[in-house]
Formats: C-alpha cells, structure tokens, sequence
C-alpha cells in the first residue's frame, strides 16, 4: 500500500482547517507537518501548537518531520501535540539512537531523515531501531523544489537491506514528488510519498493524490 501524506507547508497557512479538509476529502492518508526551526534549515515554519489545534479537527495520521537542531528537547510537546509518527533528523543531534528511543518509550512511531549530503550508509545502523525511513529528495528547508532523482539509489540501498533484515519498514521521500516522478520512487520502494505543492496546488487534488496511490 502506498500512502499519501500532503505537507501542510503548501497549504493556506490563513486557512489550515479547510486546507486539511480539502485533503483528506481527495483522499490523503497522513497530514506532513514540516516543523523547522531558522536554526538547522533557514526557514521558520510553525510549531507544535499549530499540530495541536488541527489534532482536534482531523483523524489522519499525523506525520511530524522535525528539522529542529536537539530535536530530544521537544519530543513532549510534539507527543502532547497529537503526533503520531516523530521523525528527526540525522544530522540535528550528536546521539540519534538516544532520541530515537526517547521518541519510541513515548509510544509513537519514530522515524529517521537524511538530508541529499548524507551518504545512505549512516542510516543503516538505524533501521532495525525505526518505523520510517526519511529519504530526503531535496534540501530540507522550503518546499516547491526540484526532486532530486540521484536520492534513489539511496532508496534502492535502503529497501534491499530492510528486506535482507526481514524489517517491516516504511520508507518515505520527501521534497518534489508529484504523479509523474511518484512510480520511479515507488519503484524504488518508498512507500510514503510527500507531496506539498503538488497537491495543494493542484485544481482537483483527488486526481493527483489518486494517481499517485496507483503508482
Ligand atoms: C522540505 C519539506 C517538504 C516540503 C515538500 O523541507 O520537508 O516536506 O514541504 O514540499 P514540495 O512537495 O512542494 O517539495
Ligand atoms: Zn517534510
């Protein structure tokens, strides 16, 4: 099953409630929610008051992608917030697999991130501790960028170890995808396809994210 998770950062930011309204109608399997902090990528987003007004609205499934430097001094407020999967950065702290185990002894689902610059072989290690893997697909910080199609291989690499290790491991990318690039990612073997502009965007999102689930 291929899931789809439209990034919130596309939306109407005056908006968010009708935004994820509009989404889950056309059939969205998870909400995005690109946390970032002006500090490990440039940009400010929003926070996890903003998770929290929407948790009371919407039963999707709350993906929280924290690009946050420490991620470890937050995880309360984001569990508290309604997350239900927290994935931090591999590069945003010095001990991730003691984040990482912060995140599962507080019963939601963990994932693991990996910018463009950061060779596959760093997550590795990880897998057998996570639910997600995050192959980021372009550089974190602003959405509307160029998918970046070389991070496939990283993919590739990631889906043929999980299956060496029998993991049950979703793989997700992040940054560009659209219907057109989505069955190349797939193919690849992610799992959980991001997609900001594409579908908020798009005229009929339902089209969108329905061919995107085909892939
Ligand atoms: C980038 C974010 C993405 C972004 C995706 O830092 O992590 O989730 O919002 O947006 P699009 O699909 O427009 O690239
Ligand atoms: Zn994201």
């Amino acid at each position: 099953m291929i899931y789809i998770a439209p990034s919130l950062l596309a939306a109407d930011f005056g908006n968010l409630e009708a935004a994820v309204k509009r989404i889950t109608d056309a059939g969205a399997n998870y909400l995005h929610l690109d946390v970032m902090d002006g500090a490990f990528v440039p940009n400010i987003s929003f926070g996890a008051p903003v998770i929290a007004a929407l948790r009371h609205r919407s039963k999707l499934i709350f993906d929280v992608h924290l690009m946050i430097n420490d991620p470890v001094r937050y995880l309360d407020d984001f569990v508290k917030a309604g997350a239900d999967i927290i994935t931090i950065h591999l590069e945003s702290c010095s001990d991730p697999g003691t984040v990482l185990r912060e995140i599962r002894r507080r019963e939601v689902r963990c994932g693991l991130a990996i910018s463009p610059a950061t060779p596959v072989e760093e997550i590795i290690p990880y897998l057998s501790q996570i639910d997600m893997a995050l192959i980021m697909t372009v550089v974190p910080g602003f959405g509307g960028q160029k998918f970046m199609p070389d991070m496939l291989e990283k993919v590739r690499t990631v889906r043929r170890y999980a299956n060496s290790q029998k993991l049950n491991l979703n793989i997700e990318v992040d940054g560009g995808l659209n219907a057109e690039n989505t069955p190349s990612a797939v193919a690849a073997g992610a799992n959980v396809i991001v997609a900001g502009s594409a579908i908020f965007g798009a005229k009929r999102p339902k089209s969108v994210i329905a061919a995107m689930q085909k892939a």
